[in-house]
């Protein structure tokens, strides 16, 4: 079975590489999107990725990409801390989203501390930088499986 996993991502992640690299490292979101590639062929994970600065747009993504999908890789950018739209969004989809952040925001400013999508993620990695995002496909590829076996008896 190839599943599909939708790889989003928020204002200002396509500018990493430039973007305070001491804070989010030098490797830029192209470089992750096709390491997400190379790791989803070898574990049979189809992978579709989409950035925008634009609150609207990731929302507008996830109603109309979910259904075909199987997993949801995302990492809200600063809407992490505020967006209750995008937490909608979210939890009005049936498929488990795995929530990335590059940094580690308990360990920065007090604003960050606070995500709205943790409560209706299904799991959560900070502050290991693009690791993050593949130890989430991972994840997502294990307990997508589970579910389906789980299904099945
Ligand atoms: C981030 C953390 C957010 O607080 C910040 O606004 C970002 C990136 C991260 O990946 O560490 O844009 O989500």
């Amino acid at each position: 079975m190839t599943m599909r996993i939708l790889v989003i991502n928020g204002p200002n992640l396509n500018t990493l590489g430039t973007r305070e690299p001491a804070v989010y490292g030098s490797t830029t979101l192209a470089q992750i999107v096709d390491m997400l590639h190379k790791r989803g062929e070898e574990l049979e994970a189809g992978i579709e990725a989409f950035q925008s600065n634009h609150e609207g747009a990731l929302i507008d993504f996830i109603q109309q990409r979910a259904a075909q999908a199987d997993g949801i890789i995302i990492n809200p950018g600063a809407l992490t801390h505020y967006s209750i739209a995008l937490r909608d969004a979210l939890a009005g989809v049936s498929i488990p989203a795995i929530e990335v952040h590059l940094s580690n925001i308990y360990a920065r400013e007090g604003f960050r501390h606070q995500s709205m999508i943790a409560p209706i993620a299904r799991g959560h990695i900070v502050g290991v930088g693009w690791r993050g995002y593949l130890l989430a496909l991972e994840v997502l590829v294990e307990l997508i499986h589970e579910a389906h076996a789980k299904e099945k008896l």
